[in-house]
């Protein structure tokens, strides 16, 4: 499913023994697309932890949030034969990458440090292939939050909201005072966060997880999923004109700055902020995306490891695996990314109150039946039906194509992705 040739491609190259692998003894290279200023802080500290345990880090960077263009990038290496040692994978493509027979087995590493006890099952479910773990989780970060300057709304007389119409009334009012209500980058990807954040808010977890889980046509085409992308045309009044094609790091910085009043965005929002020195609470605010408090949109960032063979590049690679796991990776990792750990029972401390908020609420919303898998973040379906999502969302956001005529597309173009 990731790419016909790919497997075709592949497979041929495993049976004639082909595969060859750029890296040296000792060393890893690893495919990400954490490029802004906070991902960058946050992944070099991966780097630092393994050349002090004298590998060698060789960086491979493909620029792009969300990782579409990461991902292209990463199917044409694998194709020709060579895979970076690991690459960030996240959700059900973990599986589609299994199912091509190039990913490595880090069971040994996983049971000796005992990942299944370490990690929930929400998240150790998807880093294995087949029960054997191929991949090792980051992080857990939340997709529903808004981010919000607080200076911004004070001067324009509105309330911070927690509902959707409170979102409008206090949007009018911004406007009103001369500042952007909402910052946002005119990306596919983006369009669908605050999307699937809007169908969360307004049809609640079942329907969420009907629409974008189990892809129920009856879900996709409703005058639940109508509303959602009439609300989706309001959010972009709010934006500014310069929107389209904006880093979502940009959008970001326009709220650090004071031009712009709120982001809608995942928590990899506050690694901005933390770089920038902003703190939670006074310079900043978080809040969870209006009418979504207590529901949690999960995103898990992952690095799927890749057949290297044995020798130096398989103990880098292991080393690589368990270096992620260990509670020191994790904490500073977390507390640059903006993210909590994927690992149980790591001290809080450090954390603020943000990430004590996404903590809880990780755990309370899995009670409840609200905690639910991005699908705007590749955790929800397979690529191509993200895909098919994305382009009808986004063909709804830049046209003038009624929310009826939309919800109708959403469904023969996800049927025709499957
Ligand atoms: C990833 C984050 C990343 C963000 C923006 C998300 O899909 O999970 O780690 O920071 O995209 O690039």
């Amino acid at each position: 499913m990731i790419l016909n040739t790919l497997k075709k491609a592949s497979l041929a190259a495993l049976a004639t023994g082909v595969l060859s692998f750029t890296a040296s003894a000792g060393e890893v290279e690893v495919l990400h697309w954490w490029t802004s200023g906070g991902e960058a802080k946050s992944v070099a500290v991966l780097k630092q932890l393994l050349e002090k345990d004298g590998h060698t880090w060789k960086d491979f960077a493909v620029a792009g949030g969300g990782g579409e263009s990461a991902m292209t990038v990463l199917k044409s290496r694998v194709v020709s034969g060579k895979p970076p040692t690991a690459a960030q994978i996240k959700g059900p493509s973990i599986q589609e990458w299994g199912d091509e027979g190039v990913v490595a087995n880090l069971d040994s590493v996983a049971n000796a440090a005992g990942w299944d006890e370490l990690l929930p099952k929400v998240v150790s479910d998807v880093m294995k292939y087949d029960g054997n773990y191929v991949a090792v989780p980051v992080n857990v970060h939340r997709v529903n939050w808004m981010w919000v300057n607080p200076e911004v709304f004070e001067k324009a007389g509105a309330k911070i909201p927690s509902t959707w119409d409170g979102f409008v009334e206090a949007a009018e009012k911004i406007k009103a005072a001369g500042f952007i209500p909402v910052a946002h980058g005119g990306q596919a990807w983006q369009d669908s966060t605050t999307f699937e954040s809007l169908a969360l808010a307004i049809g609640g977890s079942q329907f969420y997880n009907d629409a974008f889980v189990k892809l129920d046509p009856k879900a996709l085409n409703s005058p639940t999923m109508v509303k959602v992308f009439e609300a989706l045309r309001t959010v972009k009044k709010y934006t500014d004109k310069d929107a389209p094609g904006r880093d979502w790091n940009l959008a970001t910085a326009m709220v650090i700055q004071g031009k712009a009043a709120m982001q809608f965005m995942g928590d990899w929002a506050k690694g901005e902020f933390t770089a920038a020195g902003k703190k939670p609470g006074t310079d900043y605010i978080c809040m969870a995306f209006p009418g979504t408090r207590g529901k949690f949109t999960f995103n898990i960032d992952s690095f799927v490891m890749f057949d290297v063979g044995g020798g130096d590049a398989k103990k880098a690679q292991d080393a690589m695996a368990r270096t992620i796991m260990e509670p020191k990776f994790q904490e500073i990792f977390n507390l640059n990314k903006g993210s909590i750990p994927a690992r149980l029972n790591m001290p809080r401390d450090k954390f603020d109150i943000c990430a004590h908020q996404s903590m809880d609420e990780f755990v309370g919303s899995s009670k409840t039946g609200d905690l639910v898998p991005s699908m705007a973040h590749g955790m929800s379906t397979f690529a191509a039906v993200q895909g098919a999502i994305y382009d009808t969302v986004t063909a709804f956001y830049n046209s003038d194509m009624s929310a009826q005529e939309a919800a109708q597309k959403l469904v023969s173009a996800v049927q025709s992705s499957m």
